[in-house]
């Protein structure tokens, strides 16, 4: 077996090739003048199984996909016998299905445009809908960072608090955290107008007076969830408010907006790396590796 390092992984890939002690292929990459991206493997890899490590995060999430694309294509026509793509965070999951008539189903798309290029299984961290995994044209299989998220609070010793989800569907997540926090859980309702984005947010039933509260999402985006949140928390009196989540894009000035709501601490992992990446994902990764998808 071999690990290939994506461009936009490399980190990553790297320590996960030594904690799992599986050799890593280095490759050559560039970009074109005109824009075009480029790569070329650098290393044996004939009769071999590979994981392409390449995360498909902003702002180049494009370009990304289709230097996943080519290592595919690529390590097949070296002779890989399979190739399985760990992609940290998975570009274009939450257009998962038709919410105007119109539009397509983005992710399946490049699912299809992934398997035409080689690749024979995927994994991924925390997809926005676990539904979709279904859909996609080879096995694929979703793990969850949320414990390791968890546990960077326990750490920091917030033991017993509270683990609030920012909407019902994201109840889950705010479940897994429970059972490390050893803390209460619940979750707030949010709904999103479809067409110009706005979202609005109610508490019914939560009492989070002088607690510790950890609001915990699968991606932060604009920061427009974890804002509203951390409002309503504020309001209800919560002493303390951190957010976590597994891919934080902090697009624009999302990180001093929800700073300035009163957020104390903002946590997420390095499928996207960035200065809120405290929480690696190369144990996951490289525990998964030892199993099948
Ligand atoms: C949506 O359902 C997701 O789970 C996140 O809550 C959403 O993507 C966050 O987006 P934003 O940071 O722009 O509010």
């Amino acid at each position: 077996m071999r690990i290939i390092s994506g461009p936009a992984s490399k980190a990553l890939a790297e320590a996960v090739s030594v904690q799992s002690d599986i050799p890593n292929v280095q490759i050559i990459s560039k970009i074109f003048p005109d824009g075009e991206v480029y790569v070329r493997l650098d290393g044996d890899i004939k009769g071999e199984k590979v994981s392409i490590i390449q995360t498909t995060c902003p702002p180049m999430q494009d370009n990304n996909l289709l230097q996943l694309a080519f290592l595919a294509d690529a390590a097949k026509r070296a002779g890989a016998i399979k190739v399985t793509a760990i992609v940290p965070y998975l570009a274009y999951a939450r257009q998962d299905k038709m919410f105007l008539a119109g539009e397509g189903i983005s992710v399946e798309t490049i699912m299809r445009m992934l398997k035409s290029a080689g690749i024979d299984e995927l994994l991924t961290v925390n997809i926005h809908s676990e539904h979709s995994l279904t859909q996609f044209p080879f096995p694929a299989k979703s793990i969850s960072a949320i414990p390791l998220i968890a546990d960077y609070f326990v750490k920091k010793g917030h033991k017993g608090a509270y683990a609030l989800a920012p909407d019902k569907g994201a109840m889950y997540i705010a479940q897994q955290a429970q059972t490390v926090l050893s803390g209460k859980a619940g979750h707030l309702t949010k709904t999103r107008d479809r067409y110009t984005g706005q979202i609005i947010q109610t508490a019914e039933g939560l009492n989070v007076e002088g607690q510790t509260v950890i609001i915990l999402d699968d991606i932060i985006s604009t920061g427009g969830t974890i804002v509203g949140a951390a409002k309503i928390l504020r309001e209800q009196g919560a002493s303390h408010v951190f957010c976590g989540c597994v891919h934080g894009l902090l697009i624009g000035d999302a990180k001093q907006r929800i700073l300035e709501a009163g957020v104390e601490e903002i946590v997420s992992t390095d499928s996207v790396p960035g200065v809120t990446s405290k929480v690696l994902l190369t144990p996951l990764i490289s525990q998964a590796l030892k199993g099948a998808v």
